[in-house]
């Protein structure tokens, strides 16, 4: 196994940020996970558990980083059964989102269509259940195969002992719980941030295939283009028209998609919310909860086309932060979350509300 030193990662994080990796390991194939295993073992109990990096496309970094990076670069997609009820199709960790969905697709296996041209990797898709225009990684989830770094134990997860919640599973928490405990687990309490190795994801696309039209952006699609029934491509091609209108590419400008979660609030809190601010964009959620879109928030507080430094506030969209610097100086990660404080300080004396991040900040 090759360790490379100061390894530059400005150009594996989607923000374009100058840090380095003091070491990386590349995983290309099943012997470089055994090798990187041995390795772990070999080492004793590191200070700092490894960090796994997949597309880099939900990341801060804030300065070198110390710990062992681990890079994902497994490859793979097939179709491991089809029955009457959905295709089943794997991909290894180190494959790319939005080239998963566009192979699917080509493949005559639909049902990713809505999350389309989502930033990053494979593995990363379950870690923060992506979601997008009506879809949410778990509703098309199956199952997972993962590694975990401090025992070496191989593992399968179904979709409930990952725990999916919004932006949010069981590899985002830590547990002092051991693994014997994720076969009866649904994540109360349980964790596996910084443990588990996910090296490939499963994903149960349902037969027969049913459009999910829902979300107002889409709605207006159809209505525009007079279709009555569009086809899984059509979709595709929507959902990349309406990204591309409101995200920044991150190849031309660097960001990390949403930088913050749509909060949710109580009905109450919502209709004082409402009582001050009429226009508030708000989604009544199954639960009886209310979902307030956060984009709307920190653009009522004027943030949009505003910067700190490098770090600015998208113009077209609120909720993401971008590098507005060049590629020899680019942002920091203390200018971004040096924003994102102000972001959050000014919501929560407007409305009351803490906005919680969504990238990993290290
Ligand atoms: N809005 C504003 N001003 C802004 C931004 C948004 O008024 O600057 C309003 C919009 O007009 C709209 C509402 O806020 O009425 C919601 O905006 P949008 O439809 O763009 O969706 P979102 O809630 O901001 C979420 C996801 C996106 C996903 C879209 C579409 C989160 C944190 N973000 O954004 O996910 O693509 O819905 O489903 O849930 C991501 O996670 O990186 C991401 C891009």
């Amino acid at each position: 196994m090759i360790i490379e030193q100061q390894v530059a990662l400005q150009n594996s994080n989607s923000f374009g940020i100058m840090a380095r990796a003091q070491r990386l390991v590349r995983l290309h194939e099943a012997a470089d996970v055994t090798a990187l295993l041995a390795h772990l073992r070999s080492s004793g109990a590191p200070p700092n558990k490894p960090f796994i990096l997949g597309g880099g496309s939900n990341i801060v970094l804030t300065g070198d980083v110390k710990p062992l990076v681990v890079k994902v670069e497994l490859k793979g997609r097939r179709l491991v059964e089809e029955t009457p009820k959905a295709w089943v199709v794997e991909a290894a960790a180190g494959e790319n989102w939005h080239d998963l969905v566009t192979w699917t697709l080509h493949n005559g296996y639909p049902g990713l269509e809505n999350l389309a041209l989502i930033p990053g990797s494979v593995g990363a898709s379950p870690v923060q259940n992506i979601g997008a225009y009506g879809v949410e990684l778990q509703d098309r989830f199956d199952s997972l195969d993962a590694v975990d770094l401090q025992t070496g134990q191989f593992f399968t997860l179904t979709a409930a002992q990952c725990a999916f919640g919004y932006r949010d599973s069981v590899f985002k928490h830590t547990s002092v719980a051991n693994l014997g405990n994720a076969t009866s687990s649904s994540g109360s309490g349980f964790g596996l941030a910084g443990r588990a190795l996910i090296l490939a994801v499963r994903f149960a696309l349902p037969k027969p295939w049913k459009p999910v039209l829902g979300y107002a952006d889409l709605e207006k699609k159809q209505l525009q283009s007079q279709t009555t029934s569009p086809t899984a491509w059509q979709i595709y091609q929507w959902v990349c028209e309406i990204r591309r209108a409101k995200l920044p590419d991150p190849a031309l400008l660097g960001n990390a998609g949403s930088f913050f979660k749509n909060p949710t609030v109580t009905p109450e809190q919502c209709a004082d919310i409402i009582a001050r601010e009429p226009k508030v964009v708000h989604y009544p959620m199954l639960n009886g909860s209310v979902k307030l879109a956060a984009g709307w928030l920190i653009d009522a507080c004027g943030w949009r086309g505003k910067s700190v430094g490098n770090a600015g506030v998208y113009e077209k969209q609120a909720l993401v932060l971008v590098n507005r610097g060049g590629p020899a100086d680019p942002v920091t990660g203390g200018e971004v979350m040096t924003l994102a404080k102000a972001i959050q300080t000014s919501v929560y004396e407007r409305f009351g509300i803490m906005l919680e991040h969504e990238p990993v900040v290290i």
